[in-house]
């Protein structure tokens, strides 16, 4: 049922663009059997990259913001296929360049604003507990409805646009009490510290459950970073949109969080999730560090560690453009910088054309980046934590003892 407000949209009297975004969302929530719409508070738009959109994506987002169309509600964006700053200095091509800052304009011209990050939770995106929102990248859905306790579903590019632009999503999935509820108990009987072995749980707790919600059991104490390090690579592996961590997530604190039925697993150790993602190869052109986008914190941590010294392959530390002035008002840029390494913005090496710059060897403390890079990059991978990454960074091999 609809409001009179969304019969107009629909009908298309506030435009032909929101009419478009309003069928988009109706669709969604005929497929679903949604009872209603709801109110969003906040979007968080991906399909950002031009290697992933292509000229037909950016024909498409160019069409669109020609319509006139306008968020009504908060909306930031995900990374872009490049820094949008310093692109020519990283060596990406001007075609590229060209085409890349067209859909980022395109996007402005829409309201969207340009934060191009995948952790618009660390810049002002952050919704409460309980807000209901339509985020796309599953790294931040996961981790809004996980940590935050907001409430999303697995939005697309394309329709967490639709509902920037009409404010409204159909109320299915994530959004009610019922499937907010634990299929698996997932017991965790190993040591889990720092923010890859938290990545290898997710990748192996991803694999098991598939799009169902864990109920995680046997972890302590988890900070930020490894929290976004655990949703990230669940949600790569398998596609979970939320997870439940005992007396650690918001939701657990309030209720019982566990269907009546629900399946229990147990995880004895990590070591199947380091040999999976781990190839065969010592050289390393480039080291990755912040998938999801670097937290302050983490880019503080990278910096102590090569303070005074210097890299011998690439490390490209990736992040907000928000983070990015804050890592240089501290400090911490100069320090990178002098060591040969770089803080980019903007970008990552999953969604930058980084084929074009040669690098066929990675190195990263990120489950999620160890699970997509292959594939999306052609690179081979080792996965391991940041003390042994940045080991490689200034050695320029990969050391296993
Ligand atoms: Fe973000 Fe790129 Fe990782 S978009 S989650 S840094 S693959």
């Amino acid at each position: 049922m609809l409001t009179k407000e969304e019969e107009a949209m629909l009908n298309g009297e506030m435009g032909e663009g929101v009419q478009k975004a309003m069928e988009i969302i109706v669709a969604l929530g005929k497929i679903y059997n949604a009872k209603e719409l709801i109110k969003v508070e906040s979007a968080h738009i991906s399909g950002v990259s031009y290697k992933n959109l292509g000229d037909e994506g950016l024909e498409f987002l160019e069409e669109f913001a020609s319509m006139g169309v306008k968020t009504i509600v908060e909306a930031t964006l995900n990374p872009a296929g490049m820094d949008m700053e310093s692109w020519e200095e990283l060596g990406f091509s001007r075609e590229f360049a060209e085409k890349q800052t067209r859909i980022v304009k395109a996007y402005e011209r829409m309201g969207v604003k340009a934060t191009c990050t995948c952790t618009p939770y660390l810049i002002g995106n952050k919704p409460k507990f309980g807000q209901h929102i339509a985020w796309s990248e599953s790294s931040a859905i996961i981790y809004a409805n996980s940590i935050l306790g907001a409430r999303t579903n697995r939005e697309s590019g394309i329709s967490a646009l639709a509902s920037a632009i009409t404010g409204r999503t159909a109320k299915y999935g994530l959004h009610l009490d019922e499937n907010r509820l634990a299929d698996y108990i997932v017991k965790v009987k190993c040591d889990v510290k720092g923010v890859s072995d938290f990545g290898a749980l997710g990748y192996l707790i991803g694999k098991i459950v598939g799009d169902k919600v864990p109920y995680i059991t046997g972890i302590k104490i988890a900070d930020l970073d490894e929290l976004k390090a655990l949703g990230a690579s669940m949600a790569a592996s398998g596609a979970v949109g939320l997870f439940h961590m005992e007396n650690i997530t918001p939701e657990t604190k309030i209720k019982k969080m566990i269907k009546d039925h629900a399946e229990e697993i147990e995880i004895e150790n990590l070591k199947e999730a380091y040999e999976t993602l781990n190839y065969d190869i010592r050289e390393i052109d480039v080291v990755s560090i912040g998938c999801p986008h670097a937290s302050i914190e983490e880019i503080r941590k990278v910096a102590y560690m090569i303070k005074g010294r210097k890299v011998k392959s690439q490390l490209w530390i990736t992040t907000s453009r928000r983070i990015y002035d804050e890592a240089k008002r501290q400090g911490l840029l100069e320090i990178i910088n002098e060591a040969g390494g770089k803080v980019i913005r903007d970008t990552c090496i999953v969604v930058a054309p980084i084929e074009e710059l040669g690098f066929k060897t990675l190195a990263t403390n990120s489950a999620k980046m160890a699970t997509l890079s292959p594939s999306h990059s052609k690179v081979k991978v080792r996965f391991g934590s940041l003390e042994d990454c940045i080991k490689a960074a200034l050695s320029g091999v990969w050391n296993d003892n």
